[in-house]
């Protein structure tokens, strides 16, 4: 049967030791409150958007419990939900604010409920969170997150003194850091085959159309010894994969370290499957980051690599640092270095000022290079980016609309044939855990990471097995062991 996540927490609890005394801080003037809180509360996360919001949730969980709080995986059980959000796009603001509604609803019923907002919607929408859902009770920030406890401590004395809810005040922790980096937590994981490890925080990129810079602060990277040491504590306790985290992960600097030194290093702790990471920033992309990629056994050969536009002109607006020509080109190097290398990406259609004609570079340059996979999205305007500042967001909604479900249309088909070429080969999976339509099937990835499913034979979750490919689907290649 499987786990609960008070069980999987419980296990893990006992597993880890919840302060790594080791560890130093890389930035020792960021003290842990260390007391014993006043309240302890019993705490629901919630999470919304990427990994790094993921991997954010369980170094809250971490903190959290540390300073003798409790996480809980049902709403009804806690007193305090704390909203992790995301703010790369409209509709993930709109999710949330129609989540926090609901929540309100909830605290009526429960008048002592704290509800929390945290991470990059938070951090972007500061005040006018406040004002759009004033009985939100703390609105707090990805660098901020060490305050959790005293936070909770403050609004739990305003609980007791029966403060009224709307005499109440908020705590708000917006403070951006570039100093934080929390190298000396250890995050509380779900236990499972595929661990999340954040190797840098923020992002220094400044493209034009997003908000990301600005809700995350400045790019940092924890420092390499410690993030081997991390992976190394991850295969003791029986993880398979590991995925490193970074907005742009492959600028990623420790000393005189760089990327490519951190995947041989990660690559060659013993026992460690496999080795993935993302996104990688194409201009970031080194002969030393290929060199591993090509070299080290457990490194994946799978890059996701966003293009974001065909077009050099919407490139330049964009302010991506990197031209069609020489995205083509460095997708020729890979492909000559690593042959079997599978590559997906991320587009966005209606930039602004968005032609069709330069749509349809963007169209062309999909077509030629054939991506395994591919997440598209409508341009949506952010608050505080330079594009709101300096360009009209003026491609209109349906012409956006209509653009992605082109690229759409041509990616499912592109992915299609490329599942279908591997008709009859045999794949290495490793094994991730039971198909969901088919208690008798598992699910797993290739090292390219496309799903696989298969009958579960004598085969177990975590296994590495070698799957002959029989039909395929533009999403899934479905097979049997061999
Ligand atoms: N509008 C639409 N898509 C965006 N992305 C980032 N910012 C925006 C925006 N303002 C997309 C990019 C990025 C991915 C994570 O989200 O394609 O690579």
């Amino acid at each position: 049967m499987e786990r609960t996540n008070t069980e999987r927490f419980m296990k893990n609890d006992t597993l880890l030791p919840l302060y790594n005394k080791d560890k130093p801080k890389s930035n020792p003037s960021n003290e842990l409150p260390t007391a014993i809180p006043s309240h302890a509360r019993r705490v629901y996360i919630e999470t919304y958007g990427c990994q790094m919001n993921v991997s954010d949730s369980e170094l809250m969980a971490g903190i959290l419990t540390q300073n003798g709080h409790q996480t809980v995986p049902h709403l009804d059980d806690a007193d305090v939900v704390l909203v992790n959000t995301c703010a790369i796009r409209e509709n993930a603001e709109t999710k949330v604010i129609n989540r926090l509604v609901q929540l309100n609803h909830r605290k009526r019923r429960q008048p002592d409920l704290i509800i929390g907002v945290c991470g990059c919607m938070a951090q972007h929408l500061r005040d006018k969170l406040l004002d759009a859902a004033p009985y939100v009770d703390l609105v707090m920030g990805p660098d901020a997150y060490r305050d959790l406890p005293v936070a909770l401590d403050s609004l739990a004395r305003g609980v007791e003194s029966h403060v009224s809810l709307t005499d109440r005040d908020p705590f708000v922790g917006l403070r951006l850091d570039k100093s934080e980096d929390y190298a000396d937590i250890v995050p509380i994981r779900k236990e499972g085959i595929r661990a999340w490890l954040t190797i840098q925080r923020g992002c220094d990129k400044m493209c034009t159309f997003c908000i990301v810079p600005f809700v995350r602060g400045r790019e940092r990277s924890l420092p390499l010894k410690f993030l081997v040491e991390d992976v190394e504590k991850l295969v003791d306790q029986g993880f398979k994969e590991v995925v490193l985290l970074g907005q742009t992960v492959n600028s990623y600097r420790d000393n005189g370290a760089d990327f490519g030194d951190l995947l041989y290093a990660v690559g060659d702790v013993n026992g460690l499957e496999r080795v993935r990471f993302t996104s990688p920033h194409p201009a970031d992309a080194t002969d030393s980051m290929i060199d591993a990629m090509a070299s080290s056994p457990s490194v994946c050969k799978h890059l996701h690599l966003p293009l974001q536009s065909g077009s050099t002109e919407v490139l330049e607006r964009m302010r991506r640092t990197y031209t069609a020509e020489a995205y083509r080109n460095l997708v020729s190097k890979l492909r000559e270095r690593i042959p079997d290398i599978a590559i997906t990406t991320d587009i966005i259609v209606g930039f602004c000022g968005e032609t069709d004609a330069e749509f349809m570079e963007t169209y062309q340059m999909m077509a030629d290079i054939r991506y395994d996979s591919a997440f598209m999205f409508k341009y949506s305007e952010r608050e505080g980016t330079l594009a709101h500042k300096v360009f009209p967001d003026d491609v209109p909604e349906t012409v956006k609309g209509e653009r992605l479900k082109q690229i759409i249309e041509l990616q499912e088909n592109i992915s299609a044939a490329i599942n279908r070429d591997t008709v009859g080969d045999t794949v290495a999976v490793l094994i991730e855990g039971e198909s969901r339509r088919d208690a008798d099937r598992y699910h797993g990835k290739t090292d390219g990471f496309k799903t696989a499913v298969f009958p579960k034979a004598n085969t177990k979750i975590g296994d590495v097995v070698n799957v002959r490919v029989d039909t395929t689907t533009a999403h899934t290649l479905i097979g049997q062991t061999i």
